[in-house]
């Protein structure tokens, strides 16, 4: 799973358009059934960088930034860029006890999967192109779990 995941960072980071073609259109369709459209769109403009090829650390720290700040702001208190415009709004990550309710294998799913898989709002959106990216996607983990190490 690892290597298969190390070997797609040359299929990934291909022209960017091709890359991020599929997922913005899964995106915007989603977009448009959710109540929040706005939000999503905002969040989206933000955001959708692809995967690099850095230490899945240093990596995870700027998907963060791109992919969940504009939401949940870059402390993940719930007050990105495009949080006044979500409804629901974007949860506090910072929260010990509300990340307490959540599993390791809960995050990765809500992760990959967005709100909608897992039971909650689809205005929380998936990042299926994490999938093949174990390293990417457990040091994410990590990020989130940071936030509420405070
Ligand atoms: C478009 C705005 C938006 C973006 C972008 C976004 N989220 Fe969310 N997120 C939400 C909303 C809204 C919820 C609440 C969904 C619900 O409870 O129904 C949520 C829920 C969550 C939760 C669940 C919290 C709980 O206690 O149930 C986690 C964890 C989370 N997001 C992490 C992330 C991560 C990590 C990223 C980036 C990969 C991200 N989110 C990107 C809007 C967003």
């Amino acid at each position: 799973m690892t290597r298969r995941g190390r070997q797609s960072h040359a299929r990934l980071s291909g022209p960017a358009s091709a890359r991020l073609a599929a997922p913005c259109l899964a995106l915007l369709l989603f977009a448009g059934v959710a109540s929040t459209a706005a939000c999503g769109r905002r969040a989206e403009a933000d955001a959708r960088g692809a995967i690099a090829s850095a230490a899945p650390r240093v990596e995870a720290r700027d998907v963060f930034a791109e992919r969940c700040a504009p939401c949940h702001g870059a402390g993940g208190r719930g007050d990105g860029a495009a949080a006044a415009e979500c409804n629901p709004r974007p949860p506090d990550l910072s929260d010990r006890q509300r990340q307490a309710r959540l599993s390791d294998d809960d995050l990765r799913r809500l992760i990959l999967r967005g709100g909608k898989a897992t039971g909650r709002s689809n205005v929380m959106p998936p990042n299926e192109d994490l999938a093949t990216h174990a390293d990417q996607l457990a040091a994410l983990v990590a990020k989130v779990r940071s936030l509420a190490a405070r």
